[in-house]
């Protein structure tokens, strides 16, 4: 059975507007717990626009499912993220200018830098997962770096500005799974997925986990909106002149 796995990055995003203490993604976390996520993961930037480093501890310390850390496959990351222990560790290429992971991560010719970035973790039992498109000669590489997980990159098809070009994308993604669990990899999938989209993948067998973020914090920001403007008003309209 494929699981939820909520990354609450975009909690961060909005505290770190203002530099405080609030909303605390580790508070989001356990609500998504206790909601019924699985997993929850967190992606720790170079440079640190929304998870801060003691999150990642906090997320650590008290989670009672799996952290998941997302990250750069660099040595800070790497020493990081052994001192950490996640449940499984997720390689993202990562610039300094985009808004959010904008690709997959380049496998192909990179084998033995990434099966040597990996290798410590597998030691630690750690889980590994590359982050990749859906093209079988980079998911061919990805079996080569001894990952035990790839996540597709589902971004295309969520961005995909017609029918045509959706299901174009969405066939891309399932060749790819296919081929993933041809070369042994276990599939996870996630970017720009939303109550809507998701329902491409509802025949899609194999799938391990969904990783999704912006759209479950957007409906919260709006779910939430009644119930937090009514508890300040009240406050407000209890004031006597
Ligand atoms: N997977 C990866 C590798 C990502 O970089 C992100 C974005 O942080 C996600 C999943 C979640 O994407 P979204 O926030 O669009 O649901």
């Amino acid at each position: 059975m494929p699981v939820l796995v909520v990354n609450v990055d975009h909690v961060a995003t909005i505290r770190q507007a203002r530099m405080g203490n609030e909303p605390d993604p580790v508070t989001a976390a356990h609500l998504a717990e206790m909601a019924g996520a699985m997993g929850v993961i967190v992606h720790l930037r170079e440079d640190r626009r929304h998870i801060q480093d003691r999150d990642v501890e906090m997320l650590k310390d008290v989670l009672k499912t799996n952290l998941h850390l997302e990250m750069a496959a660099t040595s800070e990351m790497k020493s990081i993220a052994l001192k950490t222990c996640p449940y499984m560790i997720c390689l993202v290429p990562e610039k300094r200018e985009e808004l959010t992971t904008e690709g997959g991560l380049e496998c192909l010719g990179r084998e033995d830098f990434l099966q040597s970035f990996l290798d410590p973790f597998h030691q630690a039992g750690i889980r590994t997962s590359l982050f990749i498109d859906a093209d079988r000669y980079q998911l061919d590489a990805a079996a080569r770096t001894g990952a035990e997980y790839v996540e597709i990159h589902t971004g295309h098809y969520a961005e995909a500005k017609n029918y045509k070009e959706r299901q174009k994308e969405l066939e891309k993604i399932i060749a790819g799974v296919s081929h993933a669990q041809e070369l042994n990899l276990k599939v996870n999938l996630g970017h720009g997925l939303n109550y809507q989209n998701i329902f491409g993948f509802s025949k899609v067998r194999g799938i391990m986990e969904y990783s999704i973020g912006h759209s479950i914090i957007s409906r919260a920001v709006l779910t939430g909106m009644t119930e937090a403007v009514q508890a300040m008003s009240g406050i407000i309209r209890s004031f006597v002149d």
